[in-house]
């Protein structure tokens, strides 16, 4: 054994010392890189400490595996001091889990912790980061006792499931930092938020935050960072919020329903100079606000759904040499666009849902542009193509533009995604579309387009989703579409398209989403249609098609079974931009209602169809409409078709179907319209469940031999209706006509979803929430859930909207 030497255990211990003692040579020994061979391992009480935390906790993936044995330095996400052995440091930041489901295979590759936080941290006294994003607190509230962790820096309590007010004990936290509470359901005001003189970000991003913010956020003169978007604040913002945050660089506030207020004097010099502004959903005043002139730096500027009923003014457009990104969808901005204005290259600018007049800008550098609904007149620049090659995407769908659709835009080699939609366009399509390699949704429905579908829209190799319904365009199906054969959505209702759809349903194979409608088609349903995979929408009415009902039509797999439904999951969030492009209602808002769910439609109304109702039909079983009626189908109801237990409309009228209403009909709980007028159908209508509660006769109206309420009809005499026709003949039409709305509606929503689920990892819109917060999924959900209560509502604006836009003769 060789000789210890004294001399070393007295400079270890020394070293010791100091290094405990020195916060400097703390500093000094990461900044060298010493390397000092020996380990403290944790301390006994802090151990225990972690454990009870970890025994407060689900870990169903087995995350904290690791947390066993002596030294808890070297447990997973736990860090200590190397010099004091306190544990400083608490990372665990989770893979963003949902509800806690035992046993589920799915979290043994996730990191998630579920349960409840041990006030046990209070032994971690030296603790100065924590981050438990990400995992899932049930809807616990943030316990009080985070306010006495006195060394904490960091704390991120993001995405983890906490409800309740923010306790205001954090405001004792005198050396945070970094303030995370993003993403989870706290409500009621912001706390004055105390000593945090050192903060410099702080995220309460997307909650239920709806009280006030109070002015002493002003003092944080460290603030770098303020993120308060998403919530429902209702407050009055002032000048004092921000008296001493000359460092603000990053600043994001909305509310909902424009509850918060912006109240600063005309003159206000803003202490700061940002890079980035969002402001969503408030009341920002009329005028454009003049404090914005001096915020000459700033890069991205949000100011959407703010009020403002101005003109844009010179100094505005002067703000943006900087800007990749600008907003100001969603107010009632007015007067004509400048010919040009400066702006980086590539950049973003929504000017989207105003009034904006006068002739279409080409501004050199904007690679995606929004001026959808405005009133924008004129016809687009013959040269657009050649000037605005850089175009990626462009939307200019809902103005008043007419002439034609240059040719000049096959030079935009970039382009994504094309919008010309409800516009007064007219002549031919464009006949060059070679070259556009890039080019995956072409929307040109409701114009005046007329002539044929020229032959290279189908070879751009891209394409998916062609949109050109409602226009003047004719000539043969199998001409248009030879080589269409990667579409997955088509849309070419409303126009004069003619002959037969057996082209299309030989090549067309993977449409999710067919739309024929309305057009001069004749000859039968061809039978290669029901062995398209993901079929979800199939729209064939008010044609000539004649023939049967192809029986084969019941082995549709995307309408029967869910697992090929959900195949293509059309979440919320892949589809908000589209859907943003499609219902405008009365503000954007509205317009996320139904589309986390793509509905299985089949109408073929209106045709020549004969025959019967094939019994196979009823093995759709997540089938939600199907409308068949104006044909001339015979025999009976199917028996069974109560199992299509997911259907919310029927409609059969005028045909020549016989027999009774199939009790089997009683257990559709789903079903709210149907319509079985105008048949031969007998014997007495149903009257359990839903059908209790429709009292409205012309639902069964045209029957001679039905009886039983709601017709006057008693089934004791045997004899049929005896209600004068005529007279009724006008409620029919219009209950027709609601129901006929309301499946063009599911028609709308389903070409977005499909199209949606392509484009919308690349959209601006997406892209665009991603810069609010870099989680967005969340917004999704809350808007989702915020607009579920207006869904009623919006349903009816929507079929309004539709009243008024087309009349269709039923
Ligand atoms: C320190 O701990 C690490 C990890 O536990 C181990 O590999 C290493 O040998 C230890 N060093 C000493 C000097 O004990
Ligand atoms: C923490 O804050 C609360 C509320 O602001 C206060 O009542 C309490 O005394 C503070 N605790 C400490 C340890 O400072
Ligand atoms: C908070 O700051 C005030 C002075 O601004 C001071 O009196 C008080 O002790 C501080 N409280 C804590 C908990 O640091
Ligand atoms: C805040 O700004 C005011 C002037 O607006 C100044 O008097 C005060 O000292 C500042 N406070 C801090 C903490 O910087
Ligand atoms: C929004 O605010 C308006 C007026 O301020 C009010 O009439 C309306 O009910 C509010 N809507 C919601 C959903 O809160
Ligand atoms: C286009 O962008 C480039 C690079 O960002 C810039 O130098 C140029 O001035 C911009 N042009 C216009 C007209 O904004
Ligand atoms: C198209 O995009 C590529 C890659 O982003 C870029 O290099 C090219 O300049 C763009 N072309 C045009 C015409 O903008
Ligand atoms: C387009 O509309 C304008 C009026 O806004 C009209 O003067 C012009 O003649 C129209 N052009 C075409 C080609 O219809
Ligand atoms: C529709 O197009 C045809 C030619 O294809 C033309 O004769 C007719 O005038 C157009 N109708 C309208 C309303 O533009
Ligand atoms: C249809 O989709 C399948 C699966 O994505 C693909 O393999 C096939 O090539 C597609 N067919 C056509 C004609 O595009
Ligand atoms: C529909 O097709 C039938 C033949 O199937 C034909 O006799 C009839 O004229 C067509 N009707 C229309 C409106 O084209
Ligand atoms: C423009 O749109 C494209 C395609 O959707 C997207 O990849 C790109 O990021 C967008 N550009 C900006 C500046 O947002």
């Amino acid at each position: 054994m060789a000789n210890r030497n004294p001399t070393f255990e007295l400079t270890v211990l020394l070293i010791l010392v100091l290094l405990t003692k020195s916060k400097f040579l703390e500093a000094l020994r990461s900044n060298s890189h010493a390397t000092v061979d020996f380990n403290i391992s944790c301390i006994e009480k802090e151990r225990e400490a972690l454990l009870q935390f970890k025994d407060g906790l689900k870990d169903p993936s087995g995350w904290l595996s690791s947390w066993v044995g002596d030294d808890c330095c070297n447990w997973v996400g736990v860090s200590c001091s190397i010099q004091t052995g306190h544990v400083v440091t608490l990372e665990l930041k989770g893979s963003v889990c949902d509800s806690y489901q035992e046993n589920k295979a799915a979290y043994y590759r996730k990191s998630c912790l579920f349960g409840k936080l041990n006030p046990s941290l209070l032994n971690l006294p030296f603790l100065s980061y924590l981050d438990l994003s990400g995992n899932n607190f049930h809807g616990n509230p943030i316990p009080e006792f985070i306010g006495s962790l006195k060394n904490l820096r960091y704390l991120d309590l993001s995405q983890a499931s906490f409800t309740g007010m923010v306790p205001s004990s954090l405001g004792n936290l005198s050396n945070l930092e970094h303030l995370d509470l993003s993403h989870n359901s706290f409500f009621g005001s912001l706390p004055r938020l105390g000593n945090l003189s050192l903060l410099s970000n702080l995220d309460l991003s997307f909650n239920l935050m709806d009280g006030m913010i109070p002015e002493d956020i002003g003092q944080l003169s460290e603030l770098f960072t303020l993120n308060l978007y998403g919530n429902s604040w209702k407050s009055v913002i002032s000048e004092n919020h921000f008296r001493n945050l000359s460092g603000l660089t990053f600043l994001y506030l909305s509310s909902t329903n424009k509850s918060l207020v912006f109240n600063v004097r005309h003159d206000w010099v803003a202490p700061f100079s940002l890079s980035t502004l969002a402001i969503g959903d408030c009341q920002l005043g009329s005028a454009f606000p003049s404090w914005l002139e001096s915020q000459a730096g700033i890069s991205r500027l949000t100011l959407s759904n703010v009020g403002l009923l101005d003109t844009i003014p010179g100094w505005f457009w002067r703000l943006l040499p900087q800007a990749q990104w600008l907003d100001l969808s969603d107010n009632q901005i007015r007067g004509e666009l400048p010919k040009s204005i400066n702006v980086r290259v590539d950049a973003w600018i929504d000017l989207g849902f105003n009034r904006l007049e006068g002739s279409l800008p080409l501004w050199s550098n904007v690679s995606n542009l929004s001026l959808r609904n405005n009133l924008l007149t004129g016809s687009i620049p013959i040269d657009i193509g050649h000037r605005m090659s850089i175009f990626e995407n462009l939307d200019l769908s809902n103005n008043l533009l007419n002439g034609s659709i240059p040719q000049s835009i096959s030079e935009m080699r970039n382009l994504s995604f094309l919008d010309l939609s409800n516009n007064h366009l007219s002549r031919e399509i464009p006949s060059n579309w070679q070259g556009l390699d890039k080019l995956r949704v072409i929307d040109l429905s409701k114009n005046r387009l007329s002539g044929g579908i020229p032959s290279s829209i189908c070879s751009l190799p891209s394409l998916v989703c062609l949109r050109l319904s409602s226009n003047n365009l004719s000539g043969e199906l199998s001409a248009s579409l030879q080589d269409c054969t990667r579409l997955l959505s088509l849309d070419l209702g409303q126009n004069g398209f003619f002959g037969t759809i057996r082209p299309i349903a030989e090549k067309l194979i993977n449409v999710s989403y067919l739309g024929l409608r309305a057009n001069m088609l004749t000859g039968s349903i061809p039978e290669q249609l029901c062995g398209f995979p993901v079929l979800h929408i199939l729209d064939l009415a008010h044609n000539n098609l004649s023939g049967g009902i192809p029986t084969c039509l019941g082995n549709l797999k995307a309408m029967k079974y869910t697992r090929y439904y959900s195949s293509v999951p059309p979440s919320i969030e892949r589809i908000e931009f589209t859907l943003h492009a499609e219902f405008v209602v009365k503000g954007r808002q509205n317009e996320y209602r139904k589309i986390n769910s793509l509905l299985n439609i089949i109408d073929l109304s209106s045709n020549n169809l004969i025959g019967e109702i094939p019994e196979e039909i009823t093995s759709l079983t997540v089938l939600h409409a199907l409308n068949l009626s104006w044909n001339q189908l015979t025999g009976k109801i199917p028996e069974n078709i109560g199992s299509l237990q997911q259907l919310e409309t029927l409609d059969l009228s005028c045909n020549h179907l016989s027999g009774p209403i199939p009790p089997s009909m009683s257990s559709m709980t789903f079903l709210s319209h149907l319509n079985l007028s105008y048949n031969n159908l007998s014997g007495k209508i149903l009257s359990s469940n839903q059908f209790a509660t429709w009292n409205d006769p012309s639902i069964y109206e045209g029957n001679l031999y039905l009886c039983g309420p709601p017709l006057t009809t008693n089934c004791s005499s045997g004899h049929g209706d005896s209600e004068d026709n005529d007279k009724v003949e006008d409620e029919d039409k219009s209950e027709k006509f609601w129901f006929y709305v309301s499946v063009v509606l599911g028609f709308i929503v389903g070409f977005w979803a499909v199209c949606g689920t392509l484009i919308i990892k690349e959209s601006w819109r997406h892209t665009y929430f991603r810069f609010v917060d870099e989680t967005k999924d969340k917004l999704f959900v809350i808007i989702a859930v915020h607009v579920g209560h207006l869904y009623k509502k919006v349903c009816r604006c929507q079929k309004i909207k539709v009243v008024a836009n087309k009349r269709y003769e039923l």
